[in-house]
């Protein structure tokens, strides 16, 4: 079976999608579950970039490396070439729908906390500009999304 192409997405592509990538990379290991992942944001002005030094610290601190990944913008091909396409708040969400041709493309894009049913928030919010606390913020959340999502997916394995 062909692994299911997971894209996360933010703003910078340098916090929040790399985090979540690298949770998703993590947790699907640790449940056998292949997937084929990537991020991006929806801006390109950190492309090229490795992520934010803080989200580094904070994964690396959890046992998770992202310290290879390197920024990129998204690009209309991503909406064919990804099965789901997970973003990070509305913001990210109407940029990426408004990039869309297809009903077919548009059903692919959802914000990832959805998928956590006692999600306190559908957003996740942007550490950029705050301390520590974002980043963990970010972590538990996504992780705990991260699990919903895979649920989602062993269940479609089935
Ligand atoms: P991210 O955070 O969207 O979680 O990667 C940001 C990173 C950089 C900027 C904004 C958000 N920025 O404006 O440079």
């Amino acid at each position: 079976m062909q692994p299911t192409k997971v894209l996360t997405v933010c703003l910078g592509n340098i916090c929040r999608s790399p985090m979540a990538e690298g949770i998703l990379q993590h947790a699907a290991g640790s449940r056998g579950i292949h997937l084929q992942l990537d991020s991006a944001g929806t801006g390109g002005w950190h492309a090229g970039e490795a992520p934010d030094k803080r989200a580094q610290d904070y994964m690396k601190r959890q046992g998770i490396d992202i310290s290879a990944l390197r920024a990129r913008q998204f690009r209309r091909e991503d909406l064919d070439t990804f099965d789901h396409i997970l973003v990070m708040d509305r913001d990210n969400l109407r940029n990426v729908l408004s990039l869309c041709d297809t009903e077919a493309q548009k059903a692919k894009v959802r914000l990832m906390l959805t998928y956590w049913e006692q999600s306190p928030s559908d957003e996740v919010p942007d550490p950029y500009y705050g301390g520590e606390e974002g980043f963990a913020l970010v972590y538990n959340w996504v992780w705990n999304a991260a699990q919903a999502f895979l649920n989602t997916i062993e269940a479609d394995e089935r």
